[in-house]
């Protein structure tokens, strides 16, 4: 029998980002013993990366704003497949969630009356998203993080959970992982679980990803049973780092954008307005002047075509760079240099200016920047409920970008953060009430056993191919074949080439001891980026059509049908399948909202 330590919690989060923090806040509060366990060190989450913002209509900038119209920008954003539930209750909640984490010490930039300051972003009407310069997911994490902390909340750290643990019902109670430092075996013990991992990034080769998104908790909860749904949906964000090399995919804000940052092409010539579609025409600006009066008194609602959400960017760039109109490292220029102040730049976008100037020598004051579309975030996810983030499994949770459903088709930039607020307290609220009206847990050995077999096989095999070519095959494959823009024949091609790949990954092999052994960490986090990509690629082929990040070019206009669908993959016989099955019909009190806006 595998020897493990064990730990017994009513609530075990897994990820301590935004979500995973903030749902251990709520579950803690609510009275469950609850403990946070997560892969990286506490603070370190690609929560960071949302730098530019969280939206919440408080309509500090714009006292027009309010939670309809936030609720109906999301949507509209999203192509209209979002969860209606999801989104309405994050459009009303968010600016509690914000006034919260105020109250709670983030130290937002100020409007010249002292209210938090709200600034532009693509897709929302109105400046709407509250801020700390550019880096507003880092005071997000330090607030919470200190809060946690201060309510005595047990952080396990640097432990990768492999595998849920259930019961004879099927119920999940608890989570089995290896301690990245010794490569011990431990068990958590739960009555409930909370997963709130974040995203999948590094399964595509350019990404804003860090080295801990590798879709851990997407893969779990598909492993335990759980629905997902519309995983073909994911977002590059039009603006990451192309050069240098070692910086590839690093993320530019939007907030460059939302600061007047315009993009342009090897001509000089501002190409977006080339790009504008009809569903956006009517409020976006078709002259360079509209644009730019925008941008300087914003009181003309047609904004500039550098703000239309983040899907019609990236393939608007996308299109100038195959048209061979590029940068000369692949990438088109974002220019703010020639529009703002070196003051106003610094003040604004400190963490922009120093990151061009350390990694790229580039002074984003006096020169544009060089930028092309990143793997930034996955809109599909684990299926939940809107009220109370239950998965399909019992026992188990999900918020945050693990979750689904919220964005639809496509993020609003923004909504990350008010996202993990929103449904991060959700879901621990919800999941310490499960917790405490259920009895004591029971770890099955039999489990524990055949999980520690499984992860430790490669110790065994120390002439199996290395893990980490089988890793640059899957980003190449996921890259090149599921990248922005789609095609039946590659799709099929990435299938046949995922199946090859499932076959090497179950047979690498790796050298040395359990000791902080990055290579057998890599094998562990391959099977995870394996079950993402098998639903990314399944969900794709079968959703015959183009809408929001999912862009097909043998189907390039939306399908009326197919926006009334998810595509629900999960697992049967030790396969993964995929179905379409009706979304959630919108009430008539919020169709309404659609039609008063035109
Ligand atoms: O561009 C950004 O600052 C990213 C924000 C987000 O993804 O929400």
């Amino acid at each position: 029998m595998a020897e493990y330590e064990s730990h017994d919690f009513d609530v075990v989060i897994i990820g301590a980002g935004g979500a995973g923090l903030r749902a251990a806040i709520e579950a803690s509060a609510t009275g469950a013993r609850t403990a946070l366990v997560c892969k990286s060190l506490l603070g370190k989450a690609h929560t960071v990366m949302a730098e530019g913002g969280v939206a919440a209509a408080l309509g500090n900038v714009w006292p027009e704003d309010n939670w309809k119209v936030h609720f109906r920008d999301t949507m509209r954003g999203g192509k209209m497949l979002n969860n209606w539930r999801m989104a309405q209750l994050h459009a009303l909640e968010s600016p509690e969630r914000v006034l919260e984490l105020e109250e709670w010490g983030a130290v937002f930039d100020r409007t010249p009356d002292g209210r938090i300051l709200q600034r532009d972003f693509g897709g929302h009407r109105y400046a709407r998203l509250a801020h700390v310069g550019d880096r507003t997911g880092l005071e997000l994490l330090r607030t919470c993080q200190q809060r946690a902390v201060g309510l005595g909340i047990e952080v396990f750290m640097e432990c990768k959970i492999v595998r849920l643990l259930q019961d004879d019902s099927g119920a999940v109670n608890g989570a089995l992982g290896f301690w990245r430092e010794s490569g011990k075996l431990v068990a958590f013990g739960a009555k409930a679980v909370v997963l709130a991992s974040g995203g999948v990034g590094k399964t595509w080769k350019f990404t804003s990803n860090s080295w801990e998104s590798t879709g851990d908790g997407h893969a779990l909860a598909l492993w335990a049973g759980a629905d997902m749904i519309d995983m073909e949906c994911v977002q590059f964000h039009p603006t990451g780092m192309v050069w240098p090399p070692s910086a590839r995919g690093l993320l530019v804000t939007e907030g460059v954008r939302g600061d007047g940052g315009v993009l342009r092409n090897s001509e000089g010539r501002r190409f977006m307005f080339d790009y504008i579609s009809d569903f956006f025409a009517k409020e976006t600006a078709d002259t360079i002047e509209e644009g730019d009066q925008w941008y300087e008194n914003k009181k003309d609602f047609r904004r500039p075509p550098e703000l239309l959400p983040r899907d019609e960017v990236a393939r608007s760039i996308n299109s100038e760079i195959k048209a061979g109109r590029g940068s000369p490292h692949g990438g088109v220029f974002l220019d703010i240099a020639s529009r703002r102040s070196p003051e106003y730049i610094r003040r604004r976008l400190p963490s922009m200016y120093h990151q061009f100037k350390e990694l790229a020598d580039v002074d984003i004051t006096k020169e544009p920047m060089e930028i092309g579309p990143t793997l930034h975030y996955i809109m599909g996810g684990v299926r939940v409920e809107a009220d109370t983030a239950a998965t399909t499994v019992p026992g188990l949770y999900a918020a945050g970008e693990v979750a689904g459903g919220m964005h639809g088709a496509n993020r609003l930039g923004g909504n990350s953060l008010s996202d993990l607020l929103v449904f991060g307290r959700r879901a621990g609220q919800s999941a310490a009430e499960h917790a405490l009206g259920r009895s004591g847990t029971v770890i099955d050995n039999a489990q524990v056993d055949a999980v520690s077999a499984q992860s430790l096989a490669p110790f065994e095999r120390d002439s199996g191919e290395n893990p980490y070519t089988v890793h640059q095959d899957l980003q190449d494959t996921m890259q090149s074949l599921v990248g922005i823009i789609r095609n039946e024949s590659e799709l099929l091609e990435a299938k046949e080439k995922l199946g090859e790949l499932d076959e090497r990954a179950s047979k690498v092999g790796v050298e040395g001891h359990r000791q902080f052994n990055p290579g057998w960490h890599l094998a562990l986090d391959l099977e995870s980026m394996l079950a993402v990509a098998h639903c990314t690629t399944l969900g794709a082929i079968e959703r015959r059509e183009s809408r929001g990040g999912h862009t097909r070019e043998d189907y390039p206009e939306p399908d009326p049908e197919l926006g009334k669908v998810n595509m629900v993959t999960r697992m049967r016989d030790g396969a993964v399948v995929v179905v379409r099955e009706p979304l959630p019909e919108m009430p008539d009190e919020l169709k309404t909202l659609f039609e008063e806006a035109h």
